[in-house]
């Protein structure tokens, strides 16, 4: 059984696929950080949570040619976007991150780009994370990070949506799995069945002209929860905010805090 927050992201995602490596894909990328941190030989089987379309999985073909991906994710939509990208050079399969349709001990590592403070609770999926992948096999992921710094352009963002939030009172649903999101969490997350637990912080930055910084934040999940009308009128609103604290060069500045987790599995 889906839950609503799987239902909600199901409808973003069949409207929006390749949101994530359109928002967060290019040169110096979170998903470049993330391959740099896997620490194996290069014909592994490999196994990526929540693939979305693919991109992270072309990153470690470029990186390791003779990897052999598999992408899960529970997006149709997003699936099909990444066997555009990836044709034969990877699996893709459609299905839940708490049911892995995998053998045991059937992977040398496991990563996910930017899903899993999205998976609520955790635990089934770092339960199935263990049956799959061998002992001593190594799980890397990239996750979002609580305490976004205020920064002009995100401001001007909050500014903008938060006036639509305050009148619709959208109903929250708890999107995010707040462990997640912490140092501490994951430590208390992975603390059974996983050892050489490491956590890093990092901000990703990224410096783009004004229409990519738009796309960049209507590209965030909050405007999807509000009516047609304010998802109709947030793009030119955010637009002029934003054109006004552009650089001469008309370019601008977001920073988007991050995790990097690194964990061997414990089990025997
Ligand atoms: C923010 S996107 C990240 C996609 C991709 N990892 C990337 O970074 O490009 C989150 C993805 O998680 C997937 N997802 C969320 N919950 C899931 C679940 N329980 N099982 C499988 N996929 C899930 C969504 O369908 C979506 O593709």
């Amino acid at each position: 059984m889906t839950t609503e927050a799987e239902d909600f992201l199901k409808r973003y995602h069949a409207r929006f696929p390749g949101c994530s490596s359109t928002v967060f894909g290019g040169r110096d990328s979170s998903y470049e950080r993330l391959v740099g941190a896997v620490e194996t030989t290069p014909a592994s089987r490999l196994l990526d949570i929540a693939c979305g379309d693919g991109f992270l999985i072309e990153c470690f073909l470029q990186a390791w040619p003779d990897v052999e991906p598999i992408g899960i994710d529970m997006s149709f939509e997003e699936l099909e976007s990444g066997r555009q990208r990836l044709g034969d050079r990877a699996v893709l399969v459609e299905g839940r991150a708490q049911a892995l349709p995998f053998e045991d001990a059937n992977f040398d590592v496991v990563v996910s780009h930017m899903a899993m403070m999205l998976i609520k609770p955790l635990e089934p999926v770092l339960d199935e994370i263990r049956r799959v992948l061998r002992p001593g096999g190594q799980l890397v992921v990239v996750t979002g990070r609580r305490g976004a710094q205020s920064t002009p352009a995100l401001d001007a963002y909050r500014e903008v949506i938060g006036p639509w939030y305050r009148a619709e009172k959208p109903a929250p649903f708890g999107l995010v799995e707040p462990r997640a999101t912490s140092e501490e969490g994951w430590r208390g997350l992975l603390g059974e069945g996983f050892e050489s637990v490491q956590v890093q912080a990092f901000d990703q930055q990224k410096t783009a002209s004004v229409e990519k910084i738009v796309e960049h934040f209507l590209l965030m999940y909050d405007p999807f929860v509000l009516s047609q009308e304010a998802q109709a009128a947030i793009p030119a609103a955010l637009r002029e905010a934003l054109t006004d604290l552009a650089d001469d060069g008309g370019q601008l500045s977001v920073s988007t805090p991050m995790l990097l987790v690194t964990a061997r599995n414990a089990s025997p």
